[in-house]
């Protein structure tokens, strides 16, 4: 029976209680097996390949890449606990998904209007506060690999959402992060936290109205075919960072994972040069359909966006942690002073 046929919950634990082996028998094989949600055509999905023809090439075909795309294996729910076990070996949740499980902190690149540009956020990851985040993942049995871009989140419904008082109401799909919860909320939305596989479901029977992604996203998952309208709103940032069950690397011989490494490395820095225009392409595509009306908040309309969203911070700043925010805003500010 195919994994996708076999309910979640049933299928990790079978994989698990199988033991799947992490190292192949014959002559040092070893074969990582890789998750994600979203689509191969995306920033994700393009980046997690190139690891995989990479990691191919370097080990001349001695340790391959298994890659389980658009929720095929494990969904957003199981996914984290699917890696816990062993099931599988490797993923690539967005940073937002971090703070379920345990890492609250990770949500502090959900705070809205935080960031202003990729470069402000690829500070924050190159910095002691990015090295502090991936090493805390060990807490949990797993080890981080990096961080990969996706982009800066728009809002899609089936009226335009510019300004607070068009989001009362309406009841938006997130991703399971208390900030976007919060934030949601703030605009007079009701968060629903669906798994990313279900949300275009959920978009088309009107279990939910509305959702927030990069168009890659919305585009990939065919969204705009149960949505009216895109709100380019620029709100937040979504991105990604690379685990691996800290079990399986350290049963790794140390040269292999130096090699994975640098396979990881290099196509995250690939995939984050080609993150913006797959972004770029997406709305070309979408523009080129037709269908979608496609709305470009001016600055006034942001700055109300940014206004009605700025408790978000104070409010969950227990949460994450005041020190993490107060880090990244001193950093962020030292920079543009420079
Ligand atoms: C979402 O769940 O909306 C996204 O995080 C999906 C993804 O991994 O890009």
């Amino acid at each position: 029976m195919r994994a996708a046929a076999i309910p979640r919950r049933r299928c990790l634990q079978a994989l698990a209680l199988a033991g799947v082996p992490a190292l192949g028998a014959a002559q040092g094989v070893v074969t990582i097996r890789l998750s994600h949600v979203v689509a191969r055509q995306t920033p994700k999905g393009l980046a997690l390949e190139r690891f995989r023809e990479r990691v191919q090439s370097l080990s001349q075909g001695r340790i391959q890449v298994v890659i389980y795309p658009n929720s095929a294996l494990f969904g957003d729910a199981d996914e984290i606990q699917a890696l816990q076990l062993g099931a599988v070996d490797m993923l690539a949740p967005s940073l937002s998904k971090f703070g379920r499980v345990g890492f609250p902190e990770f949500e502090l690149f959900d705070l809205p209007f935080l960031f202003d540009s990729k470069e402000q956020v690829h500070r924050v990851m190159h910095s002691a506060i990015g090295r502090e985040l991936l090493a805390a993942l060990e807490r949990q049995r797993m080890v981080g690999l990096g961080y990969l871009d996706n982009g800066f989140k728009h809002m899609s419904a089936n009226r335009p959402l510019l300004a607070p008082q068009d989001f009362v109401g309406l009841r938006m799909r997130i991703q399971s992060s208390r900030v976007i919860a919060h934030q949601m909320r703030a605009l007079g939305a009701k968060p629903v936290v669906l798994g990313f596989g279900e949300t275009r479901r959920a978009l088309a029977t009107g279990v939910v109205d509305g959702t927030e992604n990069p168009v890659s996203n919305l585009w990939t998952q065919r969204m705009h075919e149960v949505q009216t309208d895109l709100s380019l709103t620029r709100h937040g940032y979504l991105g990604y960072c690379v685990v691996v069950n800290q079990r399986f690397w350290n049963h790794l011989p140390q040269a292999d994972r130096a090699l994975v490494r640098q396979a990881m490395t290099e196509a995250l820095d690939w995939g984050n040069t080609i993150a913006q225009y797959e972004n770029d392409e997406a709305l070309a595509h979408l523009r080129l359909r037709g269908g979608t009306r496609i709305h470009v908040p001016d600055e006034d309309q942001r700055q109300r966006l940014r206004q009605a969203t700025q408790e978000v911070s104070l409010g969950l700043q227990g949460r994450i942690g005041r020190q993490w925010i107060d880090r990244v805003h001193t950093l962020l500010a030292s920079k543009s002073a420079g």
